[in-house]
Parts: structure tokens; sequence; C-alpha cells
């Protein structure tokens, strides 16, 4: 072989692997590519290049039989620049964009909306702005829209009509602003599963209807806005409901009664409100509750002793409270307790038997403090050797601190 035939046939080599490279490239990657160049950081995309087939690109997932690019999936790729120059027409097939946790910025465009097949679309924890654009629910088979973490405001509620396909909402850490979102109360979701509204600025009453907005909820989470009024009795009417967060409003009143006709509440967090009155004794009907977190607010009355049957428990928070009397001996069925916090009641307790919790093995916060707590320590107690966390401090406990408990990790 000459020199020069060598350096041909080394030419020709490198030409085809540029030309068949480049020859995978439909206009699908085309617009891949051409997204890519107007991003202002995309060192994390680098496999996106004519060197590579397309379905072979970072977060590219093609459908075998096709060959179409059927989910985008970057995450946490510190992406940088906008979303508005995504050619969104050239993609058929596209089921799957998740874009979440990167620094995308400016508004979602509306012409996301001409994805026909998207059934998943997160774009969570970004920067984007502007209002959420109505055209998202026009996505005839979109499941699960996820906009959580962005600076979003309300969408115009006049034409958001919703495609029943939607099973989840999230708008959490958002700009939402007004009473319950309008968009949301008039229209029925009876497919909505999640509705995710937590940290935005929205006031003004639960509306009482949610019943008829989205029957079949399994999360509702109304927590950091400020919302006031009281609970309204028909939340026992979203009777699929698993978890019901309400912390951190203005809401008043007291835990309506009615809630235990939720059979399946797994995790009811009313923290941080203004809710008074006692604890119902019907909250102990919530068999499957596993985190009951009722914490600062105004609780005041016994502790039942029924509330020991919540057997399922792991996490129970009453502290901040005005709640007296003793902690109930049924409290000891609670065995698959985690975190147990009484602190700050001032006003409960009188003698308690430690060793009535050597049943809790699991347990690994422990907190009675700045209560009237009498008694001594057996060292019974000591068998939670899972213990990471006991405070009984500022109480009225005497006798001997068992050596045992100087041993916590
Ligand atoms: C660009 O992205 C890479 C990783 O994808 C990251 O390590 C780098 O810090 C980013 N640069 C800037 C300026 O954000
Ligand atoms: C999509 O809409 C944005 C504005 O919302 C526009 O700038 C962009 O050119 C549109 N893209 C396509 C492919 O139509
Ligand atoms: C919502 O529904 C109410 C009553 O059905 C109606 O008066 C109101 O105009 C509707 N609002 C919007 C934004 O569609
Ligand atoms: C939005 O809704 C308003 C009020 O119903 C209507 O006048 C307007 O034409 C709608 N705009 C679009 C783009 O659908
Ligand atoms: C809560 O309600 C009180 C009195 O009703 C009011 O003064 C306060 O501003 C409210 N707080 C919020 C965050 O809405
Ligand atoms: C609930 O607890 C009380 C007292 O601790 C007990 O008498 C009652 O039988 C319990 N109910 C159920 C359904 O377990
Ligand atoms: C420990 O838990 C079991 C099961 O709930 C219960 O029957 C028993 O009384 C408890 N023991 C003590 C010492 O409380
Ligand atoms: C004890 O509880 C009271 C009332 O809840 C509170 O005002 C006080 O600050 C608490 N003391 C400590 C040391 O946390």
């Amino acid at each position: 072989m000459t020199p020069q035939f060598r350096k041909l046939l080394f030419f020709s080599a490198t030409l085809c692997v540029l030309l068949c490279a480049a020859s995978e490239i439909g206009p699908e990657g085309e617009a891949l590519l051409r997204w890519k160049d107007t991003l202002l950081n995309s060192t994390s995309l680098s496999s996106w290049s004519l060197a590579n087939p397309t379905c072979s690109w970072f977060g590219i997932v093609c459908d075998e039989h096709t060959g179409y690019v059927n989910d985008l999936y970057v995450t946490r790729a510190s992406l940088s620049g906008t979303v508005d120059t995504f050619s969104f027409p050239m993609f058929r097939h596209l089921e799957t964009i998740d874009l979440s946790f990167n620094n995308l910025f400016g508004a979602i465009p509306t012409n996301i909306s001409l994805l026909v097949p998207l059934t998943i679309l997160y774009l969570s924890s970004n920067d984007l702005v502007g209002a959420i654009p109505y055209q998202l629910t026009k996505l005839p088979k979109i499941t699960v829209l996820g906009l959580q973490y962005n600076q979003l405001t309300n969408p115009d509620a006049a034409n958001f009509s919703v495609s029943p396909s939607l099973q989840n909402l999230f708008l959490s850490g958002n700009k939402l602003t007004g009473t319950f979102p309008l968009f949301i109360l008039n229209h029925t979701f009876v497919g909505l599963q999640k509705l995710h509204l937590y940290r935005n600025a929205l006031s003004g009453l639960i509306p009482e209807n949610l019943q008829d907005i989205a029957p079949n909820l399994l999360h509702l989470d109304l927590s950091s806005n400020m919302f006031s009024g009281h609970i309204p009795r028909s939340v026992s009417k979203l009777t699929k409901l698993y978890l019901l967060y309400l912390a951190e409003n203005n809401l008043t009143g007291g835990i309506p009664m009615e809630l235990h006709n939720i059979n399946g509440l797994g995790d009811l967090d009313l923290s941080r409100n203004m809710f008074s009155g006692g604890i119902p004794k019907d909250l102990s009907e919530l068999v499957v509750l596993q985190d009951l977190d009722l914490s600062w607010n105004m609780f005041s009355g016994e502790i039942l002793k029924e509330l020991g049957n919540l057997t399922a428990l792991g996490t129970m928070d009453l502290s901040w409270n005005m709640l007296s009397g003793d902690l109930p001996r049924s409290f000891s069925r609670m065995q698959y307790m985690l975190s147990f916090d009484v602190a700050n009641n001032l006003h409960l307790g009188r003698n308690i038997l430690l060793e009535e919790f050597s049943n809790w093995t699991d347990a690994m916060l422990f907190n009675i403090a700045n209560n009237t707590f009498t008694g001594s320590i057996n060292p019974d107690f000591c068998q939670i050797s899972s213990l990471e966390d006991l405070d009984l401090s500022d109480n009225l406990l005497s006798g001997l601190f068992p050596s045992c408990l100087w041993n916590l990790d």
C-alpha cells in the first residue's frame, strides 16, 4: 500500500464513520441537537452528537420497533436554558419528558400541547416562570403533570379544561395565589389521585365539594398556604384518601368527627394551624394510620385511651398543644412506634410508668419534655435499644437515672 492510498483509505473510513453515523440522525435527532445548541450548559449531553445514533444518547429512550424517541429523561444534569426552542412538533411519539432538577428558565411553551402521545411531563425543580399554560391540560393522554418547585402562576382558569386521563397534578412550591384554584374547582377530575398544592400562597376556605371535583383522590396536600376556616366535614367523603396534609395554614375549629370514615387514611398532618378542642375518640378508628402529626395547635383536654387502638402508628407528634391528663396505658400497644413526641404541653402527665413503653422496641425518638410527668424511670425502659433521641427534661421525674440510658447513640 502506498502512503497515499493508505491515507485515502483512512480518509474514506473516517468519512464513512461520519456519514454512516450521520445517516442515523433523523429529524428527531436533528431537533434535539438544535435544542442542545441553544442551551447555556449542556455539558451533560456530550453523547448527543452526530457520532452516535440518537437512540444511544444520554437520556433518550427509543421505541425498539419504530425507532422513534419515546422518552426524554434528563434530570439533575445542570441543563441551563429554555424549553421554548424545543421543537415539540417534531416528536410524534414522545410519551415521557422528565427534565426535573435542572436550571431551565423562561416560560413553559404552549406548543408543548402538540405532543399528543405525552403521558408524563416533569419540569419540576427548575426556574420556570409565567402562567401554567392551560394548553397542557389539553394533552389527551396526560397522566402526570409535575410542575412543582418553579415560579409558576395561576393558569387561565376559563380555558383550563382537563383531560380525564390526568392522575397526578403536582403544583407545590409555585406562586399560585387567590382562593382554592378555580381551574381545579370548576371541573371534575374523576381519575385524579394526587393533588399537591403545598407551599403556594392560596387562601380562603377549603372547598366543601372536593368529593365532586376529585372523588378518587389518594393524596391531598394543601400544606403551607394561608387557608383559613374549618376543615369541611365533607372531606370525609374523599373515602379513598391515604394522605391528608393541611399543615401550616390558618385553619381553626376541631378535627371533624367524620374523618374516621376515611378507612384507609395512613398519613394525617394537621400541624401548625390554630385547631382547638379535643382529639376525637373516633380518630382511633383509623386503624391503618401510620403517621399522625397534630403538633403546634391548641388541642386541649385529655388524650383518650381509645387512641391506643392506633396500633399501626409509626410517628405520633402531639407536641406544642395544651393537652392535659395522663398518657393512656393503652399506648403500649402501639408497638411499631418510631417517633413519639408529646413535648411542651405543660400540663400533660401524672405518674408515668415508662416501662409500659418497653414494648416499643423500634422507637428512635421519645420526647415528653416540658410537661408534668412524675414517677421514676424503670430500667425496663432500657429495652428500647433503638433510642437515639430521648428527652425527659422539664418534668417532675425522680429517682435514679438508669445507667443504660447513658449509652444512647
Ligand atoms: C454545567 O454542567 C456540568 C455537569 O453537567 C456541571 O458540572 C457544571 O458545574 C455546569 N456548569 C455551570 C456553569 O453551571
Ligand atoms: C413554540 O412556542 C414558542 C413560544 O411559546 C415559540 O417561541 C417557538 O418558536 C414555538 N416552537 C415551535 C416549534 O413551534
Ligand atoms: C366556575 O363555575 C362557576 C359556577 O359554575 C361560574 O360562575 C364561574 O364563572 C366559573 N369560573 C370559571 C373561571 O370558569
Ligand atoms: C379563553 O377563555 C375566554 C373566556 O371564556 C375566551 O373568551 C377566549 O377565547 C379563550 N381563549 C382561548 C385561546 O381559548
Ligand atoms: C391567620 O389568621 C389571623 C387571624 O384570623 C390573621 O391575623 C393572620 O394574618 C392570618 N395569617 C395568615 C398567614 O393568613
Ligand atoms: C379501643 O380501645 C378501647 C380502650 O383502650 C377498647 O375498649 C376498645 O375495645 C377498642 N376498640 C377496638 C375496636 O379495638
Ligand atoms: C406489648 O404489645 C402487645 C401487642 O400489642 C400487647 O398485647 C402487650 O400488652 C404489650 N405489652 C406491654 C408490656 O405493654
Ligand atoms: C414549655 O412549653 C410552653 C408551652 O407550650 C412554652 O411556652 C415554653 O417555651 C416551653 N419551654 C421550653 C423550655 O421549651
